[in-house]
């Protein structure tokens, strides 16, 4: 990655992990309590650029998408989001907070067959995040949380691609596993933050804060919103 998130006065925090492995609650939690410690916050998520987003649609809805060209559009994706949503910000002394990023790349295109060094070098571009939090669980405990209501998966999702199985779920099940191996492999490579994702909410998200608490400091604050400022109104 080309630039480290410390050569910009924000911070970046981001999370990965296999599907259900509980990233957007943790992230989601962090993102409420920085907002009402009254830190400005940006946050963006995989795959939700305006840029190539019907290219996308259409490449999956009608199966066109090759390892290599899921993996360049997905990479397309990011460097809009890196340009618009993620840089300017830093730039400007917030906090951005991510859901899933780079290593989401890493782990599914490379377990899809796709080169590692090639994949990587595509995202080289990337702002390294000030810490990346890996919330690993066992490959059953996610499928669980996931898999219980029987949802429909869509075709990529199950890596049905891969030709794995016939059947979705037994799929999507090799699939995340393929995954979950490329994220413990990459722990030590990108210096992933590991949390334990089988513990409760509340003890995991005590765990993300501390983590994040040290990097506070200097973050851009928001302006003075209605109620604070009445509060100081009132000499409160
Ligand atoms: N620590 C946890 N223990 C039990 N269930 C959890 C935990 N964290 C998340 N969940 C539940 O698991 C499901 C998937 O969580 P989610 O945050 O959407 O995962 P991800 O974004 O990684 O796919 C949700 O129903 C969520 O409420
Ligand atoms: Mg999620």
């Amino acid at each position: 990655m080309c630039k480290s998130s410390g050569s910009y006065p924000g911070k970046l925090f981001i999370v990965e992990g296999i599907d259900g492995s509980g990233k957007s609650t943790q992230i989601d939690l962090l993102h409420k309590w920085l907002l009402s410690q009254g830190y400005s916050t940006f946050f963006s998520e995989w795959n939700s650029s305006p840029l190539v987003k019907r290219t996308t649609k259409r490449g999956k809805s009608k199966r066109l998408l090759t390892p290599l060209t899921f993996s360049l559009i997905h990479a397309t994706d990011f460097a809009d989001r890196t340009e618009r949503n993620i840089v300017p910000p830093l730039k400007a002394g917030a906090a951005v907070l991510a859901d899933r990023y780079v290593y989401t790349a890493f782990a599914r295109d490379v377990a899809r067959g796709v080169d590692p060094q090639w994949v990587r070098e595509v995202y080289s571009f990337a702002v390294k995040p000030t810490v990346a939090f890996y919330f690993r669980v066992p490959l059953e405990v996610a499928l669980d949380r996931i898999l219980t209501g029987r949802p429909e998966l869509k075709w990529y999702e199950a890596g049905m691609d891969l030709g794995l199985s016939e059947d979705p779920y037994e799929s999507f099940k090799l699939f995340q596993g393929r995954i979950l191996e490329q994220y413990d492999a990459m722990v030590d490579e990108f210096d992933l933050q590991v949390i334990d994702g089988t513990l409760p909410i509340a003890e995991q998200q005590q765990q993300v804060r501390s983590i994040v608490q040290p990097y506070l400091q200097h973050l851009l604050r928001r302006p003075d919103d209605a109620f604070t400022y009445r509060r100081r109104q009132a000499g409160e």
